[in-house]
């Protein structure tokens, strides 16, 4: 026997601002085609003056809450993925935990920018698994838009904002692939990379946020190599072959990205979970968006078998393997 942490209802939030490729056109020297063609982003969504991260937490955690047919006092504890908290501190994770009405339990933030979802969700299940709640809330809320430079070209078309969230519930095992719920985390970083994605400020160097930095094709080289090396070592540690999975539901920072590491994984792209073309790249977020997504098409179904992989700046990666 064996605790699981299954996850029990989904929840997303994507603020009602939609700003296209067209738009981006009259702000910068791009072009539709460009950003499709390289990145295969049509428009994502822009948080609203005085919308910030915890709000639109709040918003996902909410519905995945209601997804889930769990109450707000119910929840042991909170844990919010985030790179654009509200403030340097509190943490995030205790306004949303406010926000929704949870006076109970602990919340707090884990940071691992495009990654953060996958590390949170393995920080919660490590906590379900030693008995340290049963009830758990995992956000991914970022707010990318007022962290990028809207006058570079060469990354303000690549972001968006949202929020996503899931609910986790703990239940009993037998410890074998068949059970529901998370089966396994994988999770790595090297600090070497820092330079080729990161911001120019923080708290502790320059007083200010500052603005996302990216050396692109470095970027675009260690993410397929490193989300296609912790799929296999997945897949290995459980012995299936990639036939034995529904659904891939990968970091959304890229078609390029996702396709090839597809493509090196050898899963089919009709098993691959796609929303970066509407939503852009909102790291953290984008994972738990995507998830609530293709729950609610009915596409994600129980007992199925699904696979999360992410990138971002640290850099960090990882995955986490799960039947619904
Ligand atoms: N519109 C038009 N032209 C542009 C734009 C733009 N938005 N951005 C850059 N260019 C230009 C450059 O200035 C350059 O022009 P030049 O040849 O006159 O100097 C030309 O396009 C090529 O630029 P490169 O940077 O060499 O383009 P590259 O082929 O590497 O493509 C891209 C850039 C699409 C960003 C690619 O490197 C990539 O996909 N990298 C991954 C980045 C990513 O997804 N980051 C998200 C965050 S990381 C994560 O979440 C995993």
């Amino acid at each position: 026997m064996t605790i699981r942490a299954i996850i029990t209802g989904c929840g997303n939030y994507l603020p009602e601002k939609v700003l296209t490729n067209d738009d981006l056109a009259q702000m910068v020297d791009t072009s539709d085609e460009w950003i499709t063609q390289r990145v295969g982003i049509r428009s994502r969504h822009i948080a609203a003056e005085g919308e910030c991260t915890s709000d639109m937490g709040a918003a996902a955690a909410t519905k995945a809450l209601q997804a889930a047919n769990i109450k707000p006092t119910e929840v042991d504890f909170l844990i919010c993925a985030t790179t654009t908290p509200d403030k340097t501190f509190p943490a995030t994770g205790t306004q949303i935990q406010h926000k929704i009405g949870m006076a109970q339990g602990f919340a707090f933030d884990v940071q691992a920018v495009c990654s953060g979802f996958v590390y949170a969700l393995a920080v919660a299940n490590n906590f379900i698994q030693q008995g340290q709640g049963k009830t758990a809330l995992v956000v991914g809320a970022e707010t990318f838009s007022r962290i990028v430079d809207w006058n570079d070209r060469g990354t303000c078309v690549l972001f968006g904002d949202g929020a996503g969230a899931v609910v986790l519930q703990a239940e009993k095992g037998a410890g074998t692939v068949k059970d529901r719920g998370i089966l396994s985390t994988h999770l790595y970083s090297d600090g070497r990379h820092s330079d080729i994605l990161c911001t120019d400020g923080g708290a502790s160097t320059t007083k200010t946020t500052g603005v996302v930095q990216m050396q692109g094709r470095e970027v675009f080289r260690h993410a397929t190599e490193k989300m296609a090396e912790v799929v296999e070592e997945t897949l290995k540690e459980h012995n299936l072959g990639p036939e034995a999975l529904d659904w891939f539901v990968p970091h959304q920072a890229n078609s390029r990205i996702i396709q090839a590491t597809a493509k090196r994984a050898n899963f089919p792209m009709d098993k691959v979970i796609m929303t970066v073309e509407r939503h852009g790249n909102t790291s953290a977020a984008s994972i738990p968006l995507a998830l609530a997504e293709a729950v609610d098409e009915g596409k994600i179904k129980q007992n199925q078998l699904v696979l999360l992989d992410a990138l971002g700046g640290g850099l960090t990666w990882g995955s986490a393997l799960i039947r619904w």
